[in-house]
């Protein structure tokens, strides 16, 4: 009698989460994106932008209204962030996090085309593990990382948490399980990291921190559990990935591997769900649009998990970033909300001058060795003599990878577009 009612109410409870569907806006078959795409962003214009461009991990593009390039390193970069900004004199600029330069580059000085003609290291710091995603507070410019060493060990230190100054000084604020989604509210008081953390080599828990932030020092102080996946629906092991809120301070999280999108309020409720029919993962999203309100999805096509694909939510709710590029947001200053000024005219842009290639320090590499190449999927049996032994699934093209634990392969995967590589009796993560 007792378990009924506890199961009644669970279900009533579920059944309160409204699930609205994404629209498919590029598919596989016109998607000009690798199935690395990740970390959204918003121009002023309310254009979306996102990496892996053309398949290549140093090359970010336009995604919508239409496709083009945005910005191609000439270095061996793995770009995943994007945030735009607005500089001091009225400017546009963005911040792009390169993982494997341990980085953040400052693009600036758009053509007539959008493409960034110049690039500087804003912050390089090499005790960085990525950076995975960026956020930014508006009003000071300064950046915040979060990051992971692909190792899906139970050790905190496997993600970290950064920030960067607009004077490029970097400070590391902390230490946790693998971080990875990451924002500030649009009041700039609030700053939200996911955590995912893994126990032999099972992934456990999935929740999203919140901390008082001082955008202007840097600062981040009373750490406290926001919303566990765990408990809100029963999503402890799938990761969460890129965060965005928008101006009500509602804060909408891509569950990775489910391929959703969760809503939740201010108070860290779970409102609803933003399924996206088509995608087999889900990295990042943004608000764009003309008026803000469109929620551009990203992430591998479930029919060929080597392109990116993109859905769209069209709701009410204006994304923060949106808002404050138009200096409508309620800590922007008002040299924020100059006019927009058109991008400089071709002729008299300067020939790009690109930043030094990336550091080549790849993603750590897992070390136990294996013994088996046989693909296997989540849930079949392996050997007591298996034990810790890693497999790629597909090495050398996915990032999917098999670990045995007590006699059943878990599924696993290297993250920020990277893909399992197989190496003598070892197994690693690395750009494909
Ligand atoms: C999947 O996408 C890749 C990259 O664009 C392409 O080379 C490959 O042919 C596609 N596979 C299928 C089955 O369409
Ligand atoms: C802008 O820059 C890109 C890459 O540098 C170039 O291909 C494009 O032609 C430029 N656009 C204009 C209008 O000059
Ligand atoms: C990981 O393994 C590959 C292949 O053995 C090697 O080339 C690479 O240097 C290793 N990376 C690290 C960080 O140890
Ligand atoms: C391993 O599996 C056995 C049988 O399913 C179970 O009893 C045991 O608790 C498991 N051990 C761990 C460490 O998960």
């Amino acid at each position: 009698m007792k378990l009924s009612l506890a199961l009644a109410s669970l279900i009533s409870a579920a059944l309160a989460v409204d699930t609205f569907q994404a629209t498919p806006f590029l598919t596989s078959s016109n998607s000009q994106f690798g199935g690395g795409i990740e970390g959204a962003g918003v121009d002023r214009a309310g254009n979306i932008y996102a990496v892996n461009f053309n398949g290549q991990s140093a090359s970010t593009g336009q995604v919508s209204p239409s496709q083009s390039l945005l910005y191609r390193d000439t270095g061996s970069a793995l770009f995943n962030g994007i945030r735009f900004h607005i500089d001091s004199s009225g400017k546009e600029e963005a911040f792009v996090a390169d993982a494997t330069g341990h980085r953040v580059v400052r693009l600036t000085n758009r053509n007539a085309s959008g493409v960034f003609q110049n690039s500087a290291v804003l912050c390089q710091d090499a005790g960085i593990l990525q950076p995975n995603d960026i956020a930014i507070a508006h009003s000071t410019g300064r950046i915040f990382m979060s990051g992971m060493n692909y190792q899906a060990t139970d050790v905190i230190g496997n993600g970290d948490l950064w920030t960067c100054d607009s004077s490029g000084k970097a400070t590391k604020l902390g230490v946790f399980y693998r971080t990875n989604g990451i924002e500030v509210s649009p009041d700039e008081k609030t700053l939200y990291l996911s955590e995912a953390a893994n126990k032999d080599w099972a992934v456990v828990s999935n929740i999203i921190y919140a901390f008082d932030l001082d955008a202007k020092a840097g600062t981040v102080t009373n750490k406290r559990v926001f919303a566990d996946f765990g408990k809100l629906d029963n999503t402890a092991s799938t990761d969460i990935d890129g965060m965005r809120t928008d101006t009500q301070g509602n804060l909408y999280v891509a569950r990775n591997g489910i391929g959703k999108v969760a809503k939740l309020s201010p108070s860290g409720q779970l409102l609803a769900y933003i399924t996206t029919p088509g995608h087999t993962s889900v990295t990042n999203l943004e608000f764009g649009g003309a008026a803000g309100t469109d929620l551009y999805i990203v992430g591998a096509c479930a029919d060929n998990t080597s392109k990116g694909c993109v859905s769209v939510y069209k709701g009410s709710a204006v994304g923060t970033a949106f808002s404050k590029l138009q200096g409508a947001g309620p800590i922007t200053s008002s040299t924020s909300a100059a006019a927009v000024t058109t991008s400089t005219a071709a002729t008299t842009a300067l020939p790009a001058t690109s930043t030094s290639p990336a550091s080549s320090t790849r993603p750590a590499n897992t070390s136990s060795p294996i013994t088996s190449t046989t693909a296997t999927g989540s849930g079949t049996t392996c050997d007591a003599a298996m034990q810790g032994k890693f497999q790629c699934t597909n090495a050398g093209s996915s990032p999917q990878y098999s670990v045995c634990n007590n006699g059943t392969w878990l599924q696993q995967s290297c993250a920020g577009g990277t893909v399992c590589k197989q190496s003598g009796s070892s197994i690693y993560c690395d750009w494909a």
